[in-house]
């Protein structure tokens, strides 16, 4: 199944409410919530205080990405407040195997994601014991950038990578989206398509829709 995961970074905080039922009612199956400690990644942006009064908005899959060091400190938390999927960066764990595991323990699916520079090959060992492969597609850390095309290549690794292991693992793709490029990752095999600003500048309902039209 092909599913639209509108990132609320890129969001009008007065509003985020609305907007994030705006999302699901256009159709958008996931809910994406960036984390990022500015330590991992040089910015700094939401936690679990505010995942938790999100979590009642819409009846979505919330789809944490941690982008912050030693992930396991936090995974509980983020459990705890709401969400459904929590996904972490392999460069960030010291033990990917414990964060997977823990993830698993609280009832969570777990996703595995990887900056545009590590290979595909890095998740192999892991791929059986995750949900979710995250493929970044910009360098994390900030929305609104624009797609790296070198990503595309990885996307469709990774897809074969997964069919040659007979699994069903999911495969996100997470930066620079538009309604023009949203088609590529797609055809290269990903199946959770991560937008931001493109969901959230201008019509929600309608960028929403087209985004969706267009996978
Ligand atoms: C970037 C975040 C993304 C971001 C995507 O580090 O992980 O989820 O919100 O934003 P756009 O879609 O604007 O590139
Ligand atoms: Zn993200």
């Amino acid at each position: 199944m092909k599913i639209l995961a509108p990132s609320i970074l890129a969001a009008d905080f007065t509003i985020l409410g609305e907007q994030i039922n705006e999302t699901a009612a256009a159709g958008a199956q996931y809910l994406h919530f960036d984390v990022m400690d500015g330590i991992f990644v040089p910015s700094i942006s939401f936690g679990m205080p505010v995942l938790k009064s999100i979590r009642k908005a819409s009846g979505q899959v919330y789809d944490v990405h941690l982008m912050i060091e030693e992930p396991i400190r936090y995974v509980e938390e983020f459990a705890k407040a709401g969400a459904d999927i929590i996904t972490f960066h392999i460069e960030a764990a010291s033990d990917v195997r414990e964060v997977i595991d823990k993830i698993h323990s609280l009832g969570k699916k777990a996703g595995l994601a990887i900056k545009p520079k590590t290979p595909v090959e890095a998740v192999k060992p892991y791929l059986e014991h995750i949900d979710m492969l995250l493929i970044m597609t910009v360098e994390p850390g900030f929305g609104g950038q624009k797609y790296m095309d070198e990503c595309t290549d990885k996307i469709r690794e990774a897809r074969e990578l997964v069919a040659e292991a007979g699994l069903s693992t999911d495969i996100e793709i997470d930066g620079g989206i538009t309604i023009d490029n949203i088609h590529i990752p797609v055809e290269a095999g990903a199946n959770v398509i991560v937008a931001g600003s493109a969901c959230f500048n201008g019509d929600v309902t309608a960028n929403v829709k087209k985004l969706m039209e267009n996978m």
